[in-house]
């Protein structure tokens, strides 16, 4: 298993006023973007269900993915809690990567950390010579959608009707690396 580099992110006092989150529940201790661990399942599973209420994956379905592609996913830790997650998966030839799922948990939201996460993996994927990074995503979803254009992720493949089985449409988003 190939470890990722630990990046630490300073606690939200430098990167923000407090005053933009004080009516949400917040830790402002500095974050870890780290490899996940066996450990972490437990929460990760929390912040997967908090990142996407409506569809949570399964614990099995996350347990399944760790076991398959832990080396493939990032989280932000806090040092007691997980408050982010990436999880990129290549194609068996190597050339195209699924980002699979992307969350960051709401009192952790607008500080750049889904940039951090997303920039991270498109780094490593481009270290790794892989040659297009390829995305679902719901195409209401404006927050997210901005977030992939801002790194160059475009969608000419427009939104595919019931790719998530019936009335879960997705728009497919790609980026040359
Ligand atoms: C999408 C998500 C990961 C973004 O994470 P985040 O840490 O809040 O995003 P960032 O602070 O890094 O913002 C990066 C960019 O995203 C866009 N963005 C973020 N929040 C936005 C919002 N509420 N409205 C519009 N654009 C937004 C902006 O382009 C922003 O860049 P800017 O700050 O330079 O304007 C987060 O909102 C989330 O977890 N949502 C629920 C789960 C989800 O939808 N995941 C994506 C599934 S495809």
């Amino acid at each position: 298993m190939t470890a990722f580099p630990e990046e630490r992110i300073p606690s939200r006092g430098g990167l923000s006023g407090p005053a933009l989150f004080h009516d949400q529940a917040f830790v402002d201790r500095p974050l870890t973007m780290r490899g996940v661990t066996e450990a972490d399942l437990p929460e990760l599973v929390r912040v997967d269900r908090e990142a996407f209420p409506q569809e949570p994956y399964p614990y099995f379905v996350l347990r399944q993915l760790f076991d398959l592609h832990g080396d493939r996913l990032l989280v932000l830790d806090d040092g007691e809690h997980l408050h982010g997650y990436v999880l990129f998966v290549t194609t068996s030839d190597g050339y195209r990567s699924w980002i699979v799922s992307l969350g960051v948990t709401r009192d952790q939201r607008g500080r750049g950390l889904g940039r951090r996460l997303m920039l991270e993996v498109l780094r490593r994927l481009r270290a790794e010579g892989v040659r297009e990074a390829r995305l679902t995503v719901e195409p209401t979803n404006a927050a997210a959608i901005a977030l992939y254009r801002s790194l160059g992720f475009s969608s000419d493949e427009g939104v595919r009707k019931d790719y998530f089985g019936v009335d879960e449409d997705r728009l497919i988003m790609t980026l040359g690396l």
